[in-house]
């Protein structure tokens, strides 16, 4: 796919993309690399991680860790500067999810989603903090959603992790404004070919789904991608404290149920 950036915008930036062995953090981590960045990608499965890490190429380096441990955050976080160098875009995209109705969900499973998205979220900025951002400035862009906005069932857990990952982003913004650091988000909708469709709309629930989103097709693992290079671009550079809704459309036309689709 031929992108509509100059291929060397980011060149020069080196950044961290955690859950970039997959999905959209995959995606983020290679249209990155498309123009011009260093990308160290940060995830729990290791044999995962080094394989994306050898097929996206040298400009990549695979540094595995599980968002829940700070220590080991750090420790991804060192990895990747000694290679790579200070670290100047954050993307948090590692995210746990499951369908499960309230009253059957465990605490544990509550606190388990929680701690991926909401925890991960804290852990990998706050470290990224120390490292690099308070000095140099920089960017964080937290991938959310928008199950939160309205209310989503058997989605208690998701949509309490992402609200807060909401609340992390506007607040670093104020926080770390002022030091030169930008941090914003991207609430994807349905996207095609990434675990979250396949644990939340299996089957033929996924016709279901496209029925109710406006633009009638599911987006692009690309699509995010180009929209998290123009967020940590110079083209954003006045936007800070913002979570960009890329669904199609998907979640205002919520109530378009009652009228029929
Ligand atoms: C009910 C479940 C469950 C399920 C796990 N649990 N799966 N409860 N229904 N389907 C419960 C377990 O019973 C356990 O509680 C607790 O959650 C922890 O489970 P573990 O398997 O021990 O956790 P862990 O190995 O750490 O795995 C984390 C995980 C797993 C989140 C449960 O699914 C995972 O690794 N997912 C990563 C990838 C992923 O989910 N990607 C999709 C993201 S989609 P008990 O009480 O039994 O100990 C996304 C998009 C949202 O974020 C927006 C879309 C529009």
């Amino acid at each position: 796919m031929k992108s509509i950036f100059r291929s060397d915008l980011l060149a020069g930036r080196v950044a961290l993309v955690t859950g970039g062995g997959s999905g959209i953090g995959r995606g983020i981590a290679e249209a990155f690399l498309a123009h011009g960045a260093s990308v160290g990608i940060v995830g729990r499965n290791v044999e995962r991680l080094n394989a994306a890490a050898a097929e996206m190429g040298e400009r990549c380096v695979p540094a595995p860790a599980d968002v829940r441990d700070p220590k080991a955050v750090e420790a991804a976080l060192d990895a990747v500067t000694a290679a790579l160098g200070p670290i100047d875009v954050v993307v948090n995209s590692a995210a746990g999810n499951f369908l499960a109705p309230a009253a059957a969900l465990s605490p544990n499973g509550f606190r388990t989603v929680m701690d991926i998205d909401a925890n991960g979220t804290f852990n990998v900025c706050r470290a990224a903090f120390d490292r690099s951002l308070r000095d140099r400035g920089g960017v964080v862009l937290n991938v959310s959603a928008t199950l939160h906005y309205a209310a989503t069932p058997l989605q208690v857990h998701a949509s309490a992790a992402k609200a807060a990952v909401d609340a992390i982003t506007r607040t670093l913004a104020v926080e770390w404004g002022p030091l030169g650091v930008r941090v914003v988000g991207i609430a994807p909708g349905p996207i095609d070919g990434t675990e979250g469709m396949s644990r939340l709309a299996p089957g033929d629930a996924k016709e279901r789904v496209l029925g109710a989103i406006p633009l009638r097709r599911f987006g692009r693992i690309d699509e995010m991608g180009t929209l998290a290079v123009f967020l940590v671009s110079e083209g954003a550079s006045y936007i800070s404290g913002e979570t960009v809704v890329a669904d199609g459309g998907a979640w205002l036309g919520t109530a378009s149920v009652w009228m029929g689709g």
